[in-house]
């Protein structure tokens, strides 16, 4: 019989991953406990010598979202995620990135849920109007490359108390709270999937997730509030472009929105 919500084991989350991937993986580490695991990948990206490490934690003390927003992260329910990866990137291919790593998080979330999973643009992840992920990706330059924390937080089986403290809308990947998903399991298919994003993202860009994004695109051809830094609108967003920024249409014009620069709502 499967335990109910079994704990992170490093074991668990190997079984099954096949040689080409775990020859790629530096190290796995698991802590009860941790500040961010995102600063955690960063300080260990500084003596990583493969491909790429994992940072998972059953509870972060300071976990963050963009811009330095608290990211709720009570113990044992959720996931906590961070891949170090020691990457070749340009700068100019960060872009569509975050898109990219939210396209690979959904076809594996997909495999955990019969609920349709959408992506707010830029990568927060949506059941049902309700936020279950966001994604936070760091980047350093090092002297082999561009060094990428890509950070992910998933909830699982969070129940209302722990997640009372969010302020907007926010859901779980479970249905029903029926404690039946092993994070673990949830754990290896991210990796099997974002170790392909390794392999191909430096040569393809986000072109190659382009199509199957637009098909999670929760915001597409909806009405919504712009804001940002000096100006608020309202605009229907139409898609987003190749590289990964939003088109909103306003007054005929189209304007392309990047990533880290605006807040965007639906209306
Ligand atoms: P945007 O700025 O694009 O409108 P956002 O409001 O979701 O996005 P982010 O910085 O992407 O902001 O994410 C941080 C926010 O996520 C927090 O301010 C909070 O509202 C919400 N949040 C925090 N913890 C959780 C969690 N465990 N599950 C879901 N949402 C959370
Ligand atoms: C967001 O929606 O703004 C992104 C949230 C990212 C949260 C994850 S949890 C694992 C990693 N560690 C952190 O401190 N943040 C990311």
């Amino acid at each position: 019989m499967i335990e109910n919500n079994p704990r992170l084991i490093e074991e668990s989350i190997k079984s099954g991953l096949p040689n080409n991937i775990l020859d790629d993986i530096d190290s796995i580490f698991i802590k009860d406990s941790t500040e961010s695991t995102n600063d955690n990948a960063k300080n260990h990206l500084k003596v990583q010598k493969a491909l790429f490490s994992m940072h998972l934690a059953e509870q972060q003390t300071a976990g963050r979202g963009r811009n330095n927003r608290k990211w709720v992260s009570p113990h044992g329910k959720n996931i906590y995620l961070s891949l170090g990866w020691k990457s070749k990137l340009l700068h100019s291919q960060l872009e569509g990135l975050s898109l990219a790593v939210a396209t690979c998080l959904i076809s594996s979330l997909k495999e955990f849920s019969s609920k349709n999973i959408q992506i707010k643009w830029p990568n927060d992840l949506l059941i049902n109007k309700k936020k279950i992920s966001g994604i936070l990706i760091e980047t350093s330059d090092s002297e082999e490359g561009l060094d990428i924390v890509i950070g992910i937080g998933i909830n699982v089986h969070m129940n209302e108390s722990e997640g009372a403290e969010i302020d907007q809308d926010w859901g779980n990947l479970e249905e029903n709270h029926s404690n039946k998903l092993d994070r673990n399991k949830i754990v290896q298919s991210i990796i099997s999937k974002l170790h392909e994003l390794f392999k191909d993202y430096p040569q393809s860009g986000f072109k190659k997730y382009h199509h199957t994004f637009e098909s999670y695109n929760l915001l597409k051809d909806k009405l919504c509030k712009v804001e940002m830094d000096r100006e608020t609108f309202k605009g229907k967003v139409i898609g987003v472009n190749e590289v990964g920024e939003l088109r909103v249409e306003k007054d005929g014009e189209i304007h392309h929105l990047r990533y880290g620069e605006v807040s965007i709502r639906e209306l």
